[in-house]
């Protein structure tokens, strides 16, 4: 009898569960931390372990919390530790919105998941020997860090300070090396004039408008050595808040890629890694063939 209702309540609980976003308990456990409630501890590096706790200020007021009908959202200002200078005066989002304010509670989402979960469909194409790996958009480092592993020589692009201060935090135990450069002009590593056999871009492209990613494809082009690949995923699915992406089909990318001289070698679609059942995945393999470059040599 007893087993039943454990049975029936946990079943309850479950079909709950299911229906929470996934994303949702992150969200709120970085809402309340704002609120300097809680604490965090990690174990990382990947896949970090995160283990959450009251603070004393937040243990003198859980009773009053646990009473009072507002949720986390609804933290008193004077709790808040929100860096007035962070919010974005221009109504118009660029490609980073979003990232800086909220860069530990998504780093820890990126953490989450493995470098061979969000790629595994797509693993076959990178590089087997150790090659010129530049992960553009490169977040908290999860997958260059995963790269470095590997063996590979591993630059890492990322225009967001908070990210990328974090990824070299968290990662700090891989030889990765951590720029300041963005799309859609790569203007500091072009002007190195650097080359890699794969450049990597996960969850960015749909970050850039139209015109950027016009302008942005023949830059990516100009980095690749004889033979090298482009990796990049589109997602499909709502815009987070406060963010801004596009809806970008991986036909139009493909054209895109095509008319700088790129071939695309594979094309997936998936699930969402993180369980979200309103966002999908698009990714492509794009490579620039060897004859083209030996052919522009010969011109
Ligand atoms: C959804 S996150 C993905 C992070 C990482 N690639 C991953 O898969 O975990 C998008 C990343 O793109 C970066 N980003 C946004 N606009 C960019 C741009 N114009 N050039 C390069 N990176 C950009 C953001 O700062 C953020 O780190």
């Amino acid at each position: 009898m007893v087993a039943e209702m454990v049975h029936h309540v946990l079943t309850q609980v479950d079909a709950y569960l299911a229906r929470v976003p996934a994303g949702a308990v992150e969200q709120a456990l970085h809402a309340i931390r704002r609120c300097v409630l809680v604490s965090r501890t990690s174990y990382g590096p990947a896949p970090a372990r995160m283990e959450y706790a009251l603070t004393d200020l937040g243990r003198s007021l859980r009773d009053q919390l646990t009473r009072s009908d507002s949720g986390p959202s609804a933290c008193p200002d004077k709790f808040r530790r929100v860096n007035k200078d962070r919010v974005n005066k221009d109504k118009r989002l660029d490609s980073v919105a979003g990232y800086a304010e909220a860069a530990e509670m998504l780093a820890e989402q990126y953490e989450s998941v493995t470098f061979a979960e969000v790629h595994r469909e797509v693993l076959h194409v990178f590089p087997a020997r150790p090659s010129r790996v530049l992960d553009v958009g490169a977040g908290s480092g999860r997958d260059a860090a995963a790269l470095a592993a590997l063996g590979h020589t591993v630059v890492a692009a990322e225009p967001t300070a908070e990210l990328r201060a974090l990824g070299e935090r968290l990662h700090a135990d891989q030889a990765v090396e951590w720029v300041d450069d963005a799309l859609p002009d790569l203007a500091r590593l072009r002007e190195e004039e650097r080359l890699f056999d794969l450049v990597l871009l996960t969850a960015v492209w749909m970050h850039l408008d139209e015109q950027e990613r016009a302008a942005a494809m023949p830059n990516l082009v100009s980095l690749l050595a004889p033979g090298g690949r482009v990796v990049l995923s589109l997602r499909h699915g709502p815009v987070p808040d406060g963010r801004r992406m596009f809806a970008v089909s991986a036909q139009e990318t493909i054209r895109l890629a095509r008319t700088h001289g790129l071939d695309l070698i594979h094309l997936a679609e998936r699930v969402d890694p993180h369980g979200r059942r309103d966002v999908s995945w698009t990714y492509l393999a794009l490579q620039m063939p060897a004859r083209t470059q030996l052919a522009d040599l010969v011109l």
